[in-house]
């Protein structure tokens, strides 16, 4: 944020349009600039000229104390600038009194619908889905932060082949609707979806009983209600427990009304063709690089897929909330499944393709580098696997037994969301439980030790609001207080990239600095006042944006750990 005040002030002033970035050398200045080689190139001089020229301006500038302390020119073209304490003071302060830390909003507010989680219903909830739930909520708490209106829709996959598979066990087994539980579908899905692998015959029975599902066979119609009941109900429960809350528990049922008209459209548009017997439409270009399928739309049997629900769910969306940006939060590979539906949907005038965005993540890996699984080679449950993580962080110290159940799931949670948030979304990583629960090092609960202990160290000194002094004491504070305010920097980088993973990793280095502040900085023994009062107001601070940054990574504190 400092950076684009010095960047307008120059402006301002006449010297020019130098883009400032944090120094590349902390050591010797705060920020920096490279445009000198930009402008010399424009102006037909040499760099060495036009940067000293540039610098001895900016030196002259009537109110150069007020931003700068030193801003020099440094061979071949660089300029080097290092900010005024009382510069860096008052912006400090401006963010300790906004609610928002005077973070800049945007001037046009807009509407975001968010899709993520998307579980698929009567499949058990295992570790894939913790991803999408967990990034698609940090982003989806990142825009609204912003001000930007977010709708966040849990996109259920309710209508599938899935529920045809479980309905055909459930009339196999000759089972009543009362019988229908959670243990049941637990138990009977991964059996029938083994059994469709090798057997034509169930696999053909399954997908006809969907069909007429999906056409309103009553008795289907009832016990498909009921697996949905059932399911839910498990998906809500470890949603709760993650944090992520939705506007609408929408599936892909509730678009089935959209069809028809969707399907119009397209035949309106001339989009709709023939192949082989089914309804496909062209989205390649000529410009592709690679092959881009046509999308299918209708298989040769009548049935819709799930790029057609997708479609019609835009429809949907489109009418009912008219949004500026759509979002979906999936595994990396459905990202040709989400260009051939965006292709189409810019084609038949439904939306404009770059307000359609997936974000795609990379896999959750094990120590072995593959897709994590339990001992006995199983996607683990996620309710399982949260127990899991809780009995390795209890048996990490003694004193972690005495810790409350709630407390408990609170810190759980920081292991499965820092472990999963520092990594940027796109990248696989390895989901190391030891590691993350550890609290040293880059982790969850590391993170929130050093909460606890800086909310400590202001209420032992009694801290009480006060105003910030123009004076910075050492490195170590002045360090701390430079981070403080790139809070802002992180944020847009987050929300711009729909990554939180640049807030994760900010975090951390804001709690190194911390860290490092009050173990060389004895605060208790000061006894000039006024150096106390300013470093606690510093470090409650400090606190205020470890909280924020927290919650926006969906991780509440616990009371003590
Ligand atoms: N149910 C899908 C799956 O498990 C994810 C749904 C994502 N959202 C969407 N609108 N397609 O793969």
């Amino acid at each position: 944020m400092i950076n684009q005040i010095l960047s307008q002030i120059l402006k301002e002033k006449g010297i020019g349009n130098l883009t400032i970035t944090k120094s590349d050398r902390p050591d010797l200045c705060d920020y920096q600039s490279n445009d000198v080689f930009k402008i010399s190139k424009e102006l037909g001089k040499a760099p060495q000229e036009v940067g000293k020229n540039i610098c001895e301006r900016i030196n002259l500038l009537d109110n150069f104390d007020k931003y700068f302390e030193k801003v020099e020119f440094i061979s071949p073209g660089f300029l080097n600038i290092k900010v005024n304490d009382d510069f860096i003071n008052k912006e400090i302060t401006k963010m300790k009194e906004n609610k928002k830390f005077n973070v800049k909003m945007p001037e046009k507010k807009e509407v975001f619908v968010v899709d993520y989680c998307g579980a698929n219903v009567a499949k058990p909830l295992h570790v894939g889905h913790m991803r999408t739930t967990i990034v698609g909520e940090s982003v989806a708490r990142i825009i609204r932060f912003l001000d930007h209106k977010t709708i966040c829709d849990v996109h259920l996959g309710d209508y599938g082949l899935q529920i045809g598979q479980v309905i055909y066990a459930i009339l196999r087994d000759k089972k009543q609707i009362e019988d229908i539980d959670i243990k049941y579908l637990d138990k009977v899905y991964p059996e029938v979806s083994a059994l469709c692998k090798n057997d034509e015959i169930v696999r053909e029975e399954c997908s006809k009983i969907t069909k007429e599902l999906q056409e309103g066979n009553d008795r289907y119609r009832e016990l498909w209600k009921k697996i949905l009941e059932v399911s839910v109900s498990d998906i809500k429960k470890n949603c709760d427990y993650l944090g992520a809350h939705f506007d609408y528990w929408y599936g892909e049922s509730d678009a089935y009304s959209y069809l028809p008209e969707v399907e119009k459209l397209l035949v309106d548009k001339r989009l709709l063709v023939e192949s082989q017997g089914a309804l496909v439409v062209n989205v390649s270009k000529e410009n592709d690089k690679k092959e881009i399928p046509p999308l299918l739309f209708k298989k040769s049997n009548g049935a819709y897929l799930y790029a057609s629900t997708d479609l019609a769910c835009l429809l949907q969306r489109k009418k009912d909330f008219n949004p500026d940006h759509i979002l979906y939060v999936t595994d990396l590979r459905q990202a040709l499944h989400f260009e051939q539906v965006f292709r189409t949907a810019d084609l038949c005038g439904l939306f404009p393709k770059d307000s359609l965005e997936h974000l795609g993540y990379g896999t959750v890996n094990g120590m072995d580098g593959k897709p994590f699984k339990t001992r006995d080679g199983k996607a683990p449950k996620l309710e399982n696997l949260f127990n899991e993580i809780k009995d390795i962080f209890i048996s990490k110290k003694e004193e972690n037994r005495n810790l409350s159940d709630e407390d408990l799931d609170k810190i759980v949670n920081s292991i499965l969301k820092y472990g999963d948030l520092q990594n940027s979304k796109e990248k696989d990583y390895i989901f190391n439980i030891e590691k993350f629960s550890d609290t040293v090092g880059k982790t969850g609960p590391y993170i929130l030790y050093t909460y606890l202990r800086v909310n400590k160290v202001i209420k032992d000194n009694n801290y009480e609001s006060s105003v910030l002094s123009n004076k910075i004491y050492n490195d170590i504070d002045r360090n701390l207080r430079m981070k403080i305010l790139d809070f802002e920097d992180y944020l847009y980088l987050a929300f711009n990239n729909r990554n939180p993973f640049y807030l994760a990793d900010y975090v951390y280095d804001l709690c190194l600095l911390v860290n490092n502040f009050y173990q060389n900085n004895n605060i208790s023994n000061l006894s000039d006042m006024q150096q106390k009062s300013d470093w606690l107001y510093v470090l409650e601070l400090a606190k205020m944006i470890i909280k924020q940054v927290l919650e926006l990574l969906v991780i509440d504190i616990p009371s003590k750990m």
